[in-house]
């Protein structure tokens, strides 16, 4: 067998399907797009989807890829043993109603056997029981011996994935240990035993499978094959694991050398080796194709496997964070085929080194935590963790609950599951009850969401914001009513309205509805349940009925404001995406007319640089004053040409398309200015971060961001004022300043330690020596508590055997100590002692240890008589 690389096999094999016609396509997103069943793709054939059920139309009906993949099921095993990994790359050539098993059977004998060149007898194939149209194609249209296909059932030759296309399947098998089998039975056991490993899987797919479970027959019958490219490799390699095949052992190599450990010396190293191989692949992959860790979906199965990683890291003696590091040679393995990891290697390795060190700093703790938790159990012969010690390392330490299980397994320590579910049902209803409520209208059964359809309520204020219209509805209380009058809160409801209904994060126009007989001021416009425009009016004067002919007219000043927020939103969300990278993407919005506020999703605070940058975008695409330009069209040409469509807002069939210039793109209803120059200035006011992984900016335009300037700038003047300097000169006058003030600083330092160290030689001076110990007394003025001790403590640092015993006036009040050195101490020299009795001489009382003591007292006058007492105490104690 040649020894081929990986990425040679992958280019082979999709040239070999070239040559038969058919389309290469690039591997698609790990993230499966509009299909929500699946968390990740995990087959070749997942993104294609939509062109085996006829919902798409296939860019050509032959299409061959080499599609990234990750299946985290069997995750536990991972490590464990030498074949199982979470990434796979997966090599197919996919027919949509085109060839079928006439064609696909004799290719893949051809690649298998002229291209590969893998001996022939060492294959064997399997097809589903009565499929005898594969046999058929197989025994005459190849040269393989019948006597190595077998039939088996459908457990192993009917391939299906959840919902979706699926039907019965052949493999082709290589047989690892030279052996003959005879019967199906010996050889699904040789499979058991891992002696034969499927390569190949060719898939006749004739079924789109339902959510019910219902198999419907495709209208024409597909062809759908997968090949692990790994295991191909490992074959065509002679390896017995895939952490052998070249590619991947640079990665494991690159893990040893950091960790200072060898392959295949010592099993529990050789998991963790293999654990660390495996996951930065799939965290690699997955940060390329933007996913983010976090709590849930696709992120937490990212953080999962990190944190998995990081685990075993440590068991491999690696410290701090590393994986991040790892990154370089992941992406130097494979980037020929996935150009998207060379073009965000620095992104990736910033968010896996973000993530990783937000965990390093907890896992330490939770790592004893848990062994504390593991040894307690032993303790008390118990087998299971608590729930709520589980959720507790979970919320707190940042463990999955799956790696707690894991870790636990070990020592053959269960988890009360229900309990955590529990505590994470409690965390849940918390983290909803502080969600602010959203639902105006309360309960949905209102009289507002009861306004009959078939009544229109049209919005036509997009360049309008005056017209005349019919009232058609009017509500008052739980009401429908025929009148509003003077004083009267209610809802008018009219056939048209130039007033924009609270939508998109865009509050709802406010102004007035009047005729000759009334006016209402409108407080607020927003639409029921059903869509239906209600104006919240207050009757200032008259009286209006039902069928009354009104005139709407909108603030215009305000929603001027509005429309410049808005716009300036848009060209926000670019200029992010322009700064900060492609992975922006916009979280929420709320637009008003005083201010826009942004939420977005980006993985550390935005500095202050990028913020000057982004503003100064904002305000360029501003000044340019480009024309902003309004399209209807279909969904499908809106994203052809690139607007980007927000959240998973369902859009109708016509689309309504917002473009600043060629600048910015956006499916959005709402009202905008006419031209970017008519934002006038943008002036970003604050930025936060508002959930893991969400940042907020909030903003001002036109009039507010002039205000916002002229508030600053009052304040430069005023300082400038008070430093009697120009404005210009403020940086400077400061520098000066604060040079001053440290150089006083130094200054008054000085003083103090002069002071404090002519009492410390007066006190020194006063030295006695009682037996032989040295005794030091003094009284100091405006000295206290703490002063004295670090006095005490520098004399008694200086001699063997001391006590020192000193009186402070401090504001006319007394404060005593005493000290001894060990010495001292052992010589029966007791300061409590000491300090108690002439405390009492002061006024006062206190005490302490043998070797310090403090006191207070009220009579500073008595100072000198208690210090003297001390002496004669010491006196006696050593005589
Ligand atoms: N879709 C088939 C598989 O993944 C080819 O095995």
């Amino acid at each position: 067998m040649e020894n081929l690389g990986l990425n040679k096999i992958r280019e082979m094999y999709l040239r070999f399907f070239e040559s038969k016609g058919h389309l290469r396509l690039p591997s698609f997103s790990l993230v499966p797009k509009q299909d929500k069943s699946l968390l990740l793709i995990n087959a070749g054939m997942a993104p294609l989807k939509p062109y085996f059920t006829g919902l798409q139309v296939p860019p050509r009906k032959r299409v061959t890829t080499c599609q990234k993949c990750i299946r985290t099921g069997d995750i536990e095993n991972v490590g464990k043993t030498s074949r199982h990994g979470t990434f796979f790359e997966m090599l197919g050539n996919f027919s949509f109603g085109d060839y079928f098993k006439d064609e696909v059977i004799p290719w893949a004998w051809e690649f298998i056997t002229e291209v590969m060149k893998l001996p022939k007898n060492k294959l064997y194939v399997t097809i589903y029981l009565d499929d005898d149209e594969a046999y058929d194609i197989w025994t005459k249209k190849t040269d393989i011996d019948p006597s190595r296909i077998f039939r088996l059932g459908k457990e192993d030759n009917f391939w299906e994935h959840g919902a979706g296309p699926c039907g019965p399947c052949s493999e082709i098998h290589f047989d690892k240990v030279g052996m003959k089998i005879n019967s199906a039975e010996e050889f699904v056991k040789a499979g058991d035993e891992d002696k034969v490993v499927e390569l190949w899987n060719l898939v006749f797919t004739q079924f789109d499978k339902d959510e019910d479970g219902n198999y419907n027959k495709l209208p024409n019958p597909n062809i759908d094959t997968g090949m692990g490219l790994e295991r191909m490799a490992t074959v065509m390699q002679g390896k017995d694991s895939i952490f052998e095949v070249d590619t991947i052992q640079n990665i494991l190599k690159e893990i040893c050398k950091i960790s200072k450990k060898q392959y295949g010396v010592d099993r529990n190293f050789d998991v963790s080796l293999r654990v660390v191989t495996d996951h930065i692949r799939s965290i690699t992959f997955m940060i390329s194709d933007e996913i983010l860790p976090s709590n849930e979906g696709r992120g937490y199965v990212l953080r999962r496997l990190l944190r998995r990683a990081a685990v075993h890291g440590k068991s491999l003696g690696i410290e701090g964070a590393f994986l991040y590091e790892l990154t370089d040679v992941v992406i130097n393995n494979s980037f020929e085929n996935y150009p998207e990891l060379k073009q965000k290697s620095s992104y990736i390795k910033k968010i896996i080194k973000l993530e990783e060190e937000r965990f390093d700093e907890t896992i330490d703790s939770g790592m004893s935590i848990l062994d504390s938790y593991m040894k307690d159990i032993e303790d008390k012969k118990e087998k299971n963790l608590s729930g709520k010690k589980a959720f507790k390392l979970y919320d707190t330490y940042g463990f999955p609950i799956e790696l707690t299980e894991e870790i636990l397994e070990k020592n053959n320590i269960g988890i009360e599951l229900e309990d955590f579910e529990e505590e994470m049902q409690k965390q849940r209803q918390r983290a909803r009850s502080a969600r602010e409520e959203t639902n105006y209208m309360g309960s949905e059964d209102t009289i507002l969401n009861k306004i009959p359809l078939d009544i229109d309520t049209k919005f036509d204020g997009y360049t309008k914001l005056e017209l005349d219209s019919k009232v058609k509805i009017i509500v008052k209380n739980e009401g429908m009513v025929s009148e509003l009058s003077k004083g009267d809160s209610g809802v008018i409801v009219t056939e048209v309205t130039p007033f924009y209904a609270e939508m998109g994060g865009q509050v709802g126009d406010t102004g007035v509805i009047y005729n000759d007989k009334f006016k209402a001021e409108v407080l607020n416009c927003k639409n029921n349940v059903a869509g239906k425009i209600l104006h919240f009016v207050k009757i200032i004067h008259g009286k209006v009925n039902v069928d009354d002919t009104v005139s709407l007219s909108v603030d215009e000043i305000r929603r001027n404001n509005i429309r410049k927020n808005h716009t300036a939103t848009h060209i926000l969300d670019e200029a992010l995406r322009k700064v900060l990278g492609p992975h922006v993407h916009q979280s929420g919005s709320y637009v008003d007319d005083k201010r826009l506020r942004f939420d977005f999703n980006h993985f550390e605070p935005v500095s202050y640089e990028q913020l000057f940058k982004i503003e100064k975008l904002v305000n360029k695409i501003a000044m340019e004053a480009y024309s902003v330009k309004t399209d209807i069209m279909s969904l499908d040409e809106a994203k052809k040409s690139g607007a980007i469509a927000l959240f998973d807002e369902k859009y109708k069939e016509k689309v309504r398309v917002v473009s600043v210039g060629h600048f910015s793109r956006e499916l959005c209803g709402g009202t905008h200015v006419s031209n970017s120059g008519k934002i006038g200035l943008f002036k970003i006011i604050s930025e936060s971060g508002v959930a893991s992984g969400i940042r907020r900016i909030e903003a001002v335009t036109g009039k507010y961001a002039l205000e916002y300037i002229e508030a600053k700038s009052d304040i430069l003047k005023n300082i400038a004022d008070k430093f009697k300097c120009s404005e210009k000169e403020i940086l400077h006058k400061l520098d000066i300043l604060m040079e001053e003030q440290k150089h006083r600083q130094i200054e008054i330092e000085q003083l103090k330690s002069k002071l404090a160290g002519n009492s410390e030689a007066d006190i020194l001076n006063s030295e006695k020596n009682m037996g032989d110990i040295k005794v030091f007394t003094g009284i100091l003025n405006e000295v206290d508590g703490n002063a004295l001790r670090d006095l005490a403590d520098r004399i008694r640092d200086k001699y063997e055997k001391s006590v020192i015993v000193l009186g402070s006036n401090v504001d006319g009040k007394v404060k005593l100590l005493a000290m001894a050195s060990k010495a001292a101490v052992k010589d029966g020299i007791h300061c409590g002692k000491i300090i108690k009795e002439i405390a009492v001489i002061c006024g006062g009382g206190g005490g302490g240890r043998p070797d310090m003591a403090q006191a207070g007292g009220k009579l500073p006058e008595k100072l000198e008589e208690a210090i003297d007492k001390s002496l004669s105490i010491i006196q006696n104690t050593v005589k």
